[in-house]
């Protein structure tokens, strides 16, 4: 892969060299003393954020939801949960925010709502409502079995029989998560309504959750094929039976998703410098990725290539880096992630075979930090990464939350690792979380030793290094006016790329040995 130096050295958009904090906003920080975290508590804590140099904050959902997976089924698209706050916090948090000089990006979830949306309420009570089009509503096989082979990804079939219609709705996650029938015209005009709300409210870009999920396509509903190179791997075992499926176009990765995202994509359009980032998967993710961020569609991809589960080696990661650019290189259409609220955090999960110890750990997250943010396109790191926080897995089984974790529990432990309250200081009830007796989750007592405020109040800290890194980033041309990179070089144990603007060429090295990142002008 040789490129010639782009020529282009207009400013890009802001989104194409982003460096995002994704905070999960139950675990950030709680000012009602409730021991969930909330929007005021955000609020309370940009600066920490802004402090590290970063250019926008993803929040993932707080909008109304009976939290049957966390803020992921939502009830009302336009309204806050009451336990994060009101509408008028919210306010306060975006001007807050847009004061400290950071983008705000939500995080709408368009495939699916709650079973308590209004919309659900309505459209599951018979087969001639104002809504009974709005969901994917079946009937069943003459033996009276589901539509189709196609199995929820959170375990079990996606069909869940709805005895007032007596048909089967569909639900790719929960049953309390029906699929919206994006077939349906007012159903588009629905989350168009949705963007306008909130773009009119003054935010800067959506990250939509899950877009491959999206079901556009009506009957006949095709069966998924057997996935005949299918092996035992990552994830529990017992959920394997999904991964024994290939998705793409039957059940997932559905054509007519795209008029979705170009119907999204217009009211985006219609204001300054918006963003809309896709959770984009499938059996082929980098062919969904090209096909929702081609032109008049989402602007970028989330991409999973560094997502793992088990983690990776250093030849994992090369390999990852390669297949996500080969199709992205001279792009930001992408945006790369080490961690986030669904996957064991990066320290514990990432070289985990090297049995690193507990200072090589933290430099091996900052190492992970650094890569990723000289990587083309922008990028997303999940709240306590800045600290290499280390995956929390021991909460006793009685105390656990995800509801993925606990119908697989015990052999898996769920998400509930990665979405531990943060530690703000160490010495304070909770690490300063919450004043509450009990939070919804436990406050690691090892995150107690890295709370945040004590970390950033160390010259030495991870915190610090990165947020030196960051600020150093911004005076490299070539890491942030074009997003060029060359193949990856080096060693068994090092990843080596060149990031070449018009006016510099920028070396960039990554030892996994002697974990150290070196960068020179070549
Ligand atoms: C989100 C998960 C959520 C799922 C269903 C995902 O990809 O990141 O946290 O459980 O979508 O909405």
């Amino acid at each position: 892969m040789s490129i010639s130096k782009p020529s282009n050295t207009e400013q890009l958009k802001w989104w194409e060299t982003a460096v995002i904090y994704q905070i999960y906003p139950r675990s950030f920080q709680d000012s009602n003393d409730d021991g969930i975290g909330d929007l005021p508590g955000i609020t309370s804590r940009l600066e920490y954020i802004a402090n590290l140099g970063v250019d926008a904050i993803w929040i993932s959902p707080f909008f109304k939801s009976p939290q049957k997976d966390f803020g992921y089924d939502v009830s009302d698209y336009r309204d806050i949960n009451p336990e994060y706050g009101t509408l008028d916090d919210f306010d306060r948090l975006l001007a807050r925010t847009h004061e400290l000089d950071m983008k705000l990006m939500l995080d709408i979830v368009p495939a699916h709502c709650s079973d308590q949306h209004a919309w659900f309420i309505e459209s599951r009570q018979s087969r001639d409502n104002d809504k009974a089009d709005w969901f994917h509503w079946v009937d069943p096989k003459p033996d009276g079995s589901p539509p189709t082979n196609w199995l929820s990804f959170f375990g079990g079939s996606a069909w869940t029989w709805e005895p007032f219609r007596q048909q089967y709705y569909l639900h790719n996650f929960l049953e309390s998560q029906p699929n919206l029938n994006h077939a349906n015209p007012d159903v588009q005009e629905a989350y168009r309504d949705v963007a306008r709300f909130w773009f009119d409210r003054g935010v800067d870009g959506f990250r939509l959750d899950a877009v491959h999920t999206i079901n556009a396509d009506t009957a006949p509903y095709r069966n998924n094929e057997a996935n005949r190179e299918f092996k035992f791997g990552e994830l529990p075992r017992e959920q394997q039976p999904f991964f024994m499926q290939l998705h793409d176009s039957a059940q997932l990765n559905q054509p007519a998703i795209q008029s979705f995202s170009e119907s999204f994509r217009s009211v985006a359009d219609q204001y300054d410098d918006r963003y809309l980032m896709g959770e984009l998967h499938g059996d082929d993710p980098i062919k969904a990725s090209e096909t929702f961020t081609s032109p008049g569609r989402l602007h970028a991809t989330y991409n999973f290539n560094l997502l793992e589960w088990d983690g990776l080696d250093v030849d994992g990661i090369k390999k990852a880096i390669t297949n996500a650019i080969s199709a992205f290189n001279g792009t930001g259409r992408l945006s790369f992630a080490f961690s986030n609220h669904d996957v064991p955090r990066s320290a514990t999960r990432m070289l985990a075979p090297l049995g690193l110890k507990e200072d090589q750990q933290q430099a091996l997250q900052l190492l992970l930090l650094k890569l990723e943010s000289c990587l083309i396109g922008s990028t997303c790191i999940y709240q306590g990464e800045e600290l290499a926080l280390q995956d929390v897995r021991d909460i006793p089984i009685e105390l656990m939350q995800d509801p993925w974790g606990i119908e697989f529990a015990p052999t898996f432990l769920g998400r509930d690792t990665c979405r531990t309250p943060m530690a703000w200081r160490g010495k304070a009830s909770n690490g300063d979380f919450s004043k509450a007796n009990k939070t919804w989750l436990p406050v690691s007592e090892q995150h107690l030793s890295r709370a945040a405020l004590d970390e950033a109040a160390k010259p030495d800290s991870i915190y610090n290094a990165f947020a030196a890194f960051l600020s150093w980033r911004k005076k490299q041309s070539a890491l942030m006016h074009a997003n060029s990179m060359t193949e990856i070089t080096g060693g068994a144990s090092q990843i080596v790329f060149d990031r070449i603007s018009e006016s510099q060429t920028l070396r960039c090295s990554f030892d996994f040995e002697s974990l150290a990142a070196t960068f020179e002008e070549v």
